[in-house]
């Protein structure tokens, strides 16, 4: 039986064929983050960005040098990182054309406008974090609060970009995401995800690892 099986796939992949191209971007499928930061008088920003991993309490992101986002992390260290579901990417396009940096960097100034209140034209709302200074985005249901522990340049010259490191001091789940009192449900998370500049959520559960518990 599984011999069969493994000759109707090689069967399937004989006339497969591939090509070599050079896409303009690698946006292989990630969630959205919507990240909130502050400047040193308290001003507040919030910007999506989608490249973003985590690793134990330790998230790992990469930011363009020339973002408000960036020079809020760096001056004042704290962020909070909102996840939004499909439902919310309508308010996270709407914010997509915009920057919190005056006057907009001259390479954004094409496509981009500057914008001080974001959460307004949003339609998102804005609430306090118990550890850092930043705000949380109310419609997210899961929400991280972070600390930055490094920046540093990405190795590619050309691409204005630093990696930064924080470490997430609080989560917040709202109580319809969470099972068995501590466990997001899997079942009920939607994340938004931003694949080749397109947004997706995602589709049907297909079975879990075997450290899964529940
Ligand atoms: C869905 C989405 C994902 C994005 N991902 C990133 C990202 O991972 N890193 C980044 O630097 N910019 C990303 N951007 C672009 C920033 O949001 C954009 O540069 C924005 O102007 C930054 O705002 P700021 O200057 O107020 O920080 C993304 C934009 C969208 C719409």
């Amino acid at each position: 039986m599984e011999n069969n099986t493994n000759q109707e796939n090689s069967d399937a992949l004989e006339n497969v064929s591939f090509a070599c191209i050079r896409p303009e971007i690698l946006y292989f499928g990630t969630p959205v983050v919507l990240i909130s930061t502050i400047d040193r008088e308290g001003k507040v920003n919030l910007a999506p960005i989608s490249s973003a991993w985590a690793l134990g309490y330790s998230v790992v992101m990469g930011i363009g040098t020339e973002s408000k986002t960036m020079e809020n992390l760096r001056e004042t260290g704290e962020c909070t990182l909102n996840f939004p579901e499909g439902a919310l990417w309508e308010s996270v396009e709407r914010l997509a054309p915009l920057t919190g940096k005056y006057p907009v960097p001259q390479d954004k100034a094409d496509k981009f406008r500057f914008e001080s209140n974001k959460f307004g034209v949003a339609g998102l709302t804005p609430c306090d974090s118990e550890v850092v200074k930043p705000p949380r985005v109310l419609e997210c249901r899961l929400q991280m609060e972070a600390c930055v522990k490094s920046v540093r340049r990405i190795s590619e010259p050309d691409v204005q970009a630093g990696i930064v490191e924080v470490k997430v001091v609080r989560v917040h789940a709202r109580n319809d995401l969470i099972i068995d009192g501590k466990y997001i449900d899997p079942k009920q998370w939607k994340p938004l995800i931003y694949s080749f500049r397109h947004y997706f959520t995602l589709g049907c559960d297909l079975g879990k690892t075997f450290r899964s518990k529940i």
